[in-house]
């Protein structure tokens, strides 16, 4: 795939694209000192707290939450910052027990290539242990003693579980809208871009750059997820480390289902019942069948068109932040993103 320039001003972009290990080499030390650091943060008295959190956090995952605060911190200020690394891990840990949660409300057993927790141990001490991990990432935001730093991880928390809480009202309901679906990946999904991406200016005291930071966060998050519901129809369960088809045996209206039933409601009206009614009650028996039906539909190149839209303007929101090769890391990030698309 090749990268299309930002526009003329901004010669850093290069038509080349990186893989993620590329990306990640840019901040090689920091990202080595931060992956450390995930699992040193973690310090629990009660050995069960240390297996259970060790499990998901050595299953691995591609730490690009952190891999964003690191580029952002060096895009403002090219030295090492332990303040940057240390919240980059933090986020890594938000991150972590958001997934833990996350498989206990969506009943899945593979997480990062490994049995999940609840799969693993059961859905309370998931639960719990998923508590623990947000406890103890704010427990270590307040040792940069910065409430505007508090303000937007706290602010930010509250949102992705709204965004959660939001997706489970909306499970079994066949009229859930775009805008419905906007609303709960800008939560679930998004926010925690954001956060990733506000906290370091927020550290180093670039405050000016907040909104193009959020913009750039929220849209990359948003392209992100859709790419990740796509993927869910279409996808190597291998390669992902997670079941796939697991969105419709949830009954879960994500955008490659929406799409697909408005598609099918005017072309294949037989098609569409079954389609709702397999959302309205979460019953796939003929899943196979049901999932060919979405990727027939055209619905999966309208969502893959969002993507691409999202990432537009995520990149479009990079252009008024320092010129330098850490913002093509994270203009390249984007693209990575979209190329999953093929
Ligand atoms: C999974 O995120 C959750 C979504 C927002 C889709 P990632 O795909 O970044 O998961 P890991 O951290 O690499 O396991
Ligand atoms: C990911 O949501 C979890 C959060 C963003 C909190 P999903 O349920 O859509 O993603 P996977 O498929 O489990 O990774
Ligand atoms: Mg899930
Ligand atoms: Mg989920």
């Amino acid at each position: 795939m090749t990268s299309t320039p930002l526009n003329n001003k901004h010669s850093t972009l290069q038509t080349t694209p990186l893989s993620y290990t590329d990306i990640q080499s840019i901040v090689a030390d920091d990202f080595e000192i931060m992956d450390k650091q995930v699992f040193g943060s973690l310090n629990s008295k009660v050995q069960l707290v240390m297996s259970v959190s060790q499990h998901v956090i050595n299953a691995g995952g591609k730490r690009m939450r952190p891999l964003i605060t690191l580029l952002c911190a060096r895009m403002f200020d090219d030295k090492p910052s332990e303040k940057a690394m240390h919240l980059a891990a933090i986020t890594e840990m938000l991150h972590t027990a958001t997934l833990v949660h996350d498989d206990v409300i969506d009943e899945s057993g593979q997480r990062r290539g490994k049995p999940t927790a609840n799969a693993t141990w059961d859905n309370a001490t998931a639960v719990l242990v998923g508590d623990y991990l947000i406890a103890r990432a704010f427990n270590l935001l307040v040792g940069f003693q910065s409430l505007p730093l508090l303000q937007v991880f706290s602010d930010g928390t509250c949102d992705i579980a709204e965004g959660e809480v939001l997706q489970l009202q909306h499970q079994h309901n066949p009229a859930a809208t775009e805008d419905d679906y906007l609303r709960i990946i800008d939560g679930k999904t998004s926010r925690l871009f954001m956060m990733a991406t506000q906290g370091s200016a927020i550290l180093q005291d670039k405050t000016e750059y907040l909104q193009a930071l959020g913009d750039f966060g929220q849209h990359f998050g948003n392209a992100f997820q859709i790419i990740d519901d796509v993927l869910d129809y279409s996808g190597d369960s291998e390669v992902m480390g997670k079941n796939l088809g697991d969105d419709l045996a949830e009954g879960k209206p994500t955008l490659p289902t929406i799409k697909a039933l408005e598609l099918l409601k005017n072309s294949d009206i037989e098609g569409y019942e079954q389609l709702r009614i397999a959302v309205q009650t979460g019953k796939t028996p003929n899943a196979k069948q049901l999932i060919e039906l979405v990727r027939r539909s055209g619905s999966l190149d309208y969502c893959k068109q969002r993507a691409l839209e999202e990432t537009k303007l995520a990149q479009q929101a990079l252009s008024t932040l320092p010129d330098n090769r850490y913002r093509t890391g994270l203009y390249q990030l984007t693209e990575l993103a979209s190329a999953r698309l093929v």
